[in-house]
């Protein structure tokens, strides 16, 4: 009880949903970027025309074509270390049941929410605003709760008691990330070459972070970003959004924004997989705009090796074609131990494990 009190009395920590509940007309101070960090809404730099790849997943349980889905997913990894996907086998109901609890979570009264507040990178479960209120120094329009999620049993019951619909419909959706999850990396193997079963009792234990987001509407999009431009620690990210706002770097290093398909899942390439690859697929860049009209929800769901398991260069990748390994090894856990104490945003992480080539 004192400890929440203190909290709520320290007013360093204002939710954006707060923010944008209390009318305000223009983003305090603290959340203008500099203008070369704008995001660029409309013009013709931030929506280029290239056509983001879709691939349908049905096609990786029939045996003649699996190998065409396989394919596919080699040339979206190369070029963009994205895609969406459909046909993923989560039912919509499961899909929208968790966005349901999500957005009763954030509607809930500060108090409530404020129960989950830490600015401690560690916590299995977190609530908090921006990346980290505590340390930012430009903030980002988002609130946000993460909660460790696998093995499941483990971690849902510290999960949001409120409300009461909480840990039934994100757990279900947590569980069935899970195993396309699994079916991805299958497929991203096989796409490298590797054996399809690489990797997969570490996967199988591995750990599974879901970040949940929202983005109210923000009165001045135009000088503000929901999360900085950024690459996932994880092997593979599985994002769900309720609305279009995504937007990714391509090879040219301009914003393309990722559309939004009714029912399609995305996937993006984190920092593991770029590791595992020895660098021939690339994690994706990406950033999040804001926009005036629509409250935005995402699921964010993280998949990695477990905590402290380090994961390298494939050992085949690096050996077949005579490359020296480009990474060195790096567990999810000193990803934490870099962000609590380093600015991610001036030097990505992975930059930090990349071998110099001589
Ligand atoms: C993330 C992230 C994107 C989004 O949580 O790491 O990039 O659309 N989210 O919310
Ligand atoms: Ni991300």
């Amino acid at each position: 009880m004192e400890e929440t009190k203190k909290t709520l009395l320290d007013d360093s920590f204002i939710s954006a949903m707060a923010l944008t509940n209390s009318g305000v007309p223009q983003v305090p101070d603290r959340y203008v970027l500099p203008p070369s960090q704008r995001p660029a809404l409309g013009s013709s730099l931030a929506t280029t025309e290239t056509t983001l790849p879709v691939i349908d997943l049905s096609l990786l349980h029939q045996p003649s074509l699996r190998s065409r889905a396989i394919h596919e997913i080699n040339i979206a990894c190369k070029e963009f270390g994205f895609f969406q996907v459909i046909n993923h086998g989560i039912p919509s109901s499961v899909v929208k049941d968790a966005l349901e609890a999500a957005k009763l979570f954030f509607d809930l009264p500060v108090e409530e929410k404020m129960l989950l507040v830490s600015a401690n990178v560690h916590e299995p479960v977190r609530y908090g605003t921006s990346l980290n209120h505590s340390t930012d120094s430009v903030h980002y329009w988002r609130d946000f709760i993460k909660h460790y999620s696998h093995p499941l049993p483990k971690w849902i019951d510290m999960w949001p008691s409120n409300p009461p619909c909480y840990k039934d419909n994100v757990g279900k959706y947590a569980e069935a990330t899970h195993v396309l999850h699994k079916q991805l990396i299958e497929a991203i193997a096989e796409s490298l070459g590797l054996e399809k079963t690489y990797l997969q009792e570490e996967i199988e234990e591995g750990s599974q972070v879901m970040a949940v987001n929202c983005y109210p509407t923000c009165p001045e999009p135009e000088i503000a970003l929901g999360m900085p431009p950024h690459s996932d620690f994880s092997s593979l990210t599985i994002l769900l959004q309720s609305s279009q706002g995504l937007q990714i770097m391509d090879c040219n290093k301009a914003w393309v924004s990722v559309p939004y398909i009714e029912g399609a899942l995305i996937v993006q390439l984190g920092d593991q997989v770029e590791v595992m690859s020895n660098g021939i697929y690339k994690s994706v860049i990406h950033r999040v705009t804001v926009n005036k009209d629509v409250k935005r929800l995402s699921f964010a769901s993280l998949h990695s090796l477990p905590l402290h398991k380090k994961i390298s260069p494939a050992p085949k990748l690096v050996n077949e074609n005579n490359n020296a390994p480009g990474y060195g090894e790096f567990s999810f856990n000193d990803f934490l131990e870099y962000i609590s104490s380093n600015d991610f945003i001036q030097q990505r992480f992975i930059d930090t494990i990349k071998k110099i080539s001589p």
